[in-house]
Order: C-alpha cells, then sequence, then structure tokens
C-alpha cells in the first residue's frame, strides 16, 4: 500500500518575518511559488510536492494555531511566544528579526527603577512587563496596556517607563528617551504543536536539522 505523506501546515507571522522565514525554507529546498504572488487574496498556500501547506496569520495569533494544532509548526518572534504563553514547544532559533525587549523611559527615571518606586509601566506586553517587575526586581508597578506607539506613553505623562521592544534604537533617541534595563533578547523562533512533533517527528526533525545546517553558514 502506498502511504500518502500528510501536510504538514506552517503558520508564519506576517510581514517581514515571513517574508525571512521563506528566504531560510528555500536554502534547504522548501519553496512555495503561490505565496511570490503579492496581489493574491488566497489564505493558503500548498507545495503538492512536498506535502506543504502554509499560510500567514497575525503574530499573536501563530502560538494559537499552533497550540491546537490548526498549525503544526509555526514562526513567530520569542516577544510573542513569552506573551501568550502557549502549550507549545520552542525548537529553533532562527537567528533573523534580533532585537531586545527593553524597559525605557527618561534618562531621570532610572532612578525610580533602583529605589523600588510605585511606578506605571505601559507596554503591549503585559505578561512579559508582569514578570519582569514582580518575579524578577520584586517591585510592585501599574501595569498599563497599550496596543501600540508606546514611546508617546512617558512623553504625556501616562507612564514614568515603557516596556517594549528596541531594534535600532533610533525611536527612543527621536523622541528624547533611551534603554534603563534590558528584559531580554528576542529573534524568529520556530515552534511545534506538541502531538505533531511526536506524531510527524522524522519529518519535523529533519527540517530542523537541514535549518540548523544552514544557520551555521
Ligand atoms: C516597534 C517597537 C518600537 C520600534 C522599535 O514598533 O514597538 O516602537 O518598533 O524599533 P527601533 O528601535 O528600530 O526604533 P512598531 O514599528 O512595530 O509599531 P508599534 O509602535 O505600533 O508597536
Amino acid at each position: 500500500m502506498i502511504r500518502e505523506d500528510r501536510y504538514i501546515t506552517f503558520a508564519l507571522g506576517k510581514g517581514r518575518l515571513a517574508k525571512q522565514t521563506l528566504e531560510l525554507f528555500e536554502k534547504i529546498g522548501i519553496t512555495c511559488e503561490e505565496m511570490k504572488d503579492k496581489d493574491t487574496r488566497r489564505l493558503i498556500f500548498v507545495n503538492e510536492n512536498l506535502r506543504l501547506r502554509f499560510f500567514l496569520a497575525k503574530g499573536p495569533d501563530v502560538p494559537t494555531y499552533v497550540e491546537y494544532g490548526a498549525a503544526d509548526i509555526g514562526v513567530v518572534g520569542k516577544d510573542t511566544i513569552l506573551e501568550e504563553g502557549r502549550n507549545i514547544y520552542e525548537v529553533l532559533d532562527l537567528g533573523f528579526g534580533r532585537c531586545r525587549m527593553c524597559v525605557c523611559g527618561p534618562t531621570g527615571a532610572g532612578d525610580l527603577l533602583q529605589h523600588h518606586e510605585l511606578i506605571r509601566v505601559a507596554t503591549k506586553y503585559p505578561r512579559i512587563a508582569k514578570d519582569y517587575f514582580y518575579n524578577k526586581k520584586h517591585q510592585t508597578v501599574e501595569i498599563i496596556k497599550l496596543n501600540g506607539s508606546i514611546e508617546l506613553a512617558p512623553i504625556v505623562g501616562l507612564s514614568e517607563v515603557i516596556v517594549d521592544i528596541v531594534e535600532t534604537g533610533s525611536t527612543l533617541r527621536e523622541n528624547g528617551l533611551g534603554v534603563l534595563e534590558e528584559v531580554c533578547p528576542l529573534s524568529a523562533r520556530m515552534v511545534v504543536n506538541q502531538v505533531s512533533l511526536k506524531m510527524e517527528n522524522e519529518r519535523i526533525t529533519r527540517l530542523i536539522t537541514d535549518l540548523k545546517s544552514v544557520l551555521k553558514q
């Protein structure tokens, strides 16, 4: 009996990460021509020969698709993995999308962090901020959730500091803010559904091994 491999499904975080992921996959012979068509409105793309499917999702939704097994594999930023706290395996650092999660603010706010003052912290990442202040620094703070342009918060007086992603640092510099403390380094990671890793162990392990070998070069 001929056994047809089942499809392995990838959820990729929309935008730059997806583009860089596909470039990396091409280096190990995994291509998806359908996905390169910029005008397409299709949501799911298939490579019939390799029995692979790909779809694009909002970053924070990628761990959700992977936890429930709607995708076997996901590619998403470490920030999103930490913030979503899903039951998934993180199997590989893909090395791109490197940046840092930092506590930032005006220089004067540094003192508030040393003396454990009750301060307000604005962030898109309340879970990461809570873990950092409560569990690592043992400082009680008020966390205020925002959805973007976080750097505005200390400028307009919403909070004393922010917890946010710093890549080049230019957003901070152009707004008179700076890094006060580093929370953790970030980059794109590959995540896998826990059942898929057992059921499709051979194919997924081979994929990880192939990726590791091109990442070393
Ligand atoms: C991210 C992040 C910072 C900025 C950091 O925001 O929240 O604002 O990029 O990059 P830099 O250090 O190179 O200046 P993004 O552009 O994703 O938009 P957002 O403010 O809506 O979150």
